[in-house]
């Protein structure tokens, strides 16, 4: 349909869903257009800003009418910081537009009629529910700040006095951070100029062990002393891990080479009853307590009964894997990052896991080597980033021929379109789905999908 605005037009709109993403959905005479700022059930004034053929973006320039799903945001920094989108939407109407989501995804792009979709697990906590914060120098009003980028900006960071979803140990070590900075008389790094020194603070907290690890991550040279860094991150007696990291390059980067400054060089969280190893850049997921839902739910579906050659692929540091290995044969992990394939065979060890062997690999190309080593796949785990199974690894994923794939997946439209491709050229057909909500007032939704090979193509 061609667009029935124009950019730049004031528009007033009725909001009735969140789409992928997180911008309101309302509709013009069936025309769709989707309003940054718009919740479900506000009629806002919008304007747009952007036309395309089939719809246009649009930004609410204020609420007419609130919707009555409407909250009042906990946060001091909401609107302002672009952490958390949407803590002014009722936890409720939050969980009921990601599982629409997932069920939208499954029926426009995977083109199933009725999804077996399960009722979405809501998040055990709303709030404080992050293992892993990376938070950006700045320079503000009263000298050096720490925060997270501005809601909409690339190019702006505001400072943080206290974020909620992190604890207050996390909030206590990033101030003692940037009060180290002020007092050092160090300068943040400015992205635009290239010029300034520090550039990110990395904080991991094990929250099933109450171990901390922190990572400065700098420009180039030694113009701190890092004793004195480690003096007063050690006042925290839970910080077992300190490390500096130094960024070259303009990107903005924190997964950079790093060196210990103090300390264990790895702390540790308990995950299902094991214990895993967490390096500075290693990958875990961020919300320790709904991993344990999801990973709980991925063996669920599994329903492994000890006889099962299980491939774990884009196995990260191994978690599900060996959360799999008692109830497998044997495990085969595959991941592209070679740290965090350290780590998952060094967690295998620290868990006297004896089957389950992890190797270093773009799934896309090492599967074929894989079989001839590990032999067929009874089940097929896989985990892969927004992108879903990209390249290659969808087909080789299908040619395994294993009779279960349980997929979680981080983003619904990639899923759905891989599901499309394993019923369609390979046989497969969703089982089950379970949206699972592993970060609340934002955008993002996870799912756990069952997939079980019906015929053979
Ligand atoms: C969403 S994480 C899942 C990690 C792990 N399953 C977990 O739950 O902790 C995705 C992982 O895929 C890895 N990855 C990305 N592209 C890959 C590829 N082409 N081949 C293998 N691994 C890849 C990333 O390094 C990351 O560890």
């Amino acid at each position: 349909m061609a667009s029935p605005v124009q950019k730049g037009q004031e528009l007033e709109l009725q909001i009735d869903s969140l789409a992928y993403g997180g911008n309101g959905v309302a509709r013009l005479n069936g025309f769709v257009v989707f309003v940054r700022g718009g919740l479900p059930g506000d009629r806002v004034r919008a304007r747009v800003t952007k036309t395309k053929r089939g719809f246009a973006e649009a930004t609410a320039e204020a609420v007419l009418e609130p919707s009555p799903v409407r909250v009042a945001a906990p946060c001091r920094h909401f609107g302002v910081c672009g952490g958390c989108r949407f803590q002014d939407l009722a936890y409720e109407a939050q969980l009921e537009a990601k599982e629409q989501q997932v069920r939208d995804a499954l029926v426009r792009i995977g083109r199933i009629a009725e999804p077996p979709l399960e009722p979405i697990v809501p998040a055990s906590s709303q709030y404080g529910y992050r293992n892993k914060l990376e938070y950006s120098f700045t320079q503000g009003e009263a000298g050096v700040e720490l925060g997270f980028h501005r809601a909409g900006r690339w190019d702006e960071v505001v400072g943080i006095e206290e974020c909620l979803l992190t604890t207050d140990l996390g909030n206590a070590v990033r101030l003692a951070v940037r009060d180290w900075a002020r007092e050092e008389g160090l300068e943040p790094y400015d992205q635009e100029t290239g010029e300034g020194y520090l550039r990110h603070l990395v904080y991991r907290e094990g929250r099933n062990t109450g171990q901390a690890l922190v990572m400065l991550v700098t420009a180039p040279g030694e113009r701190f002393e890092p004793g004195y860094l480690v003096d007063v991150l050690r006042r925290f007696e839970q910080v077992r891990s300190i490390n500096w990291a130094v960024n070259d390059t303009p990107a903005e980067r924190t997964n950079v080479p790093w060196k210990l400054l103090w300390g264990e060089d790895a702390i540790e969280e308990e995950i299902l009853g094991l214990r895993f190893r967490l390096r500075p850049n290693a990958f875990m997921q961020t919300n320790t307590e709904m991993a344990e839902r999801l990973y709980a739910l991925a063996r669920e579906y599994a329903a492994l009964t000890g006889a099962e050659n299980v491939f774990d692929l884009y196995c990260g540091t191994g978690t599900i894997g060996l959360a799999l290995a008692g109830g497998a044969k044997a495990v085969w992990g595959v991941e592209i990052s070679e740290e965090s394939v350290a780590c998952a065979i060094e967690n295998a060890e620290l868990n006297g896991i004896e089957n389950a062997s992890f190797f270093a690999g773009n799934v896309g190309q090492s599967l074929e080597e894989l079989v001839s080593e590990a032999g067929r796949a009874d089940v097929v785990v896989v985990d892969p980033p927004r992108a879903g199974l990209a390249g290659k690894a969808l087909r080789r994923t299908g040619e395994l021929g294993a009779e279960k794939i349980v997929y979680i997946s981080c983003n619904p439209t990639t899923l759905a379109s891989d599901v499309q491709v394993l019923r369609d050229d390979f046989g497969y057909e969703l089982i089950r789905c379970r949206p699972v909500d592993m970060f609340p007032h934002t955008p993002h939704v996870e799912s756990v999908s069952l997939l079980e090979r019906t015929e053979l193509l």
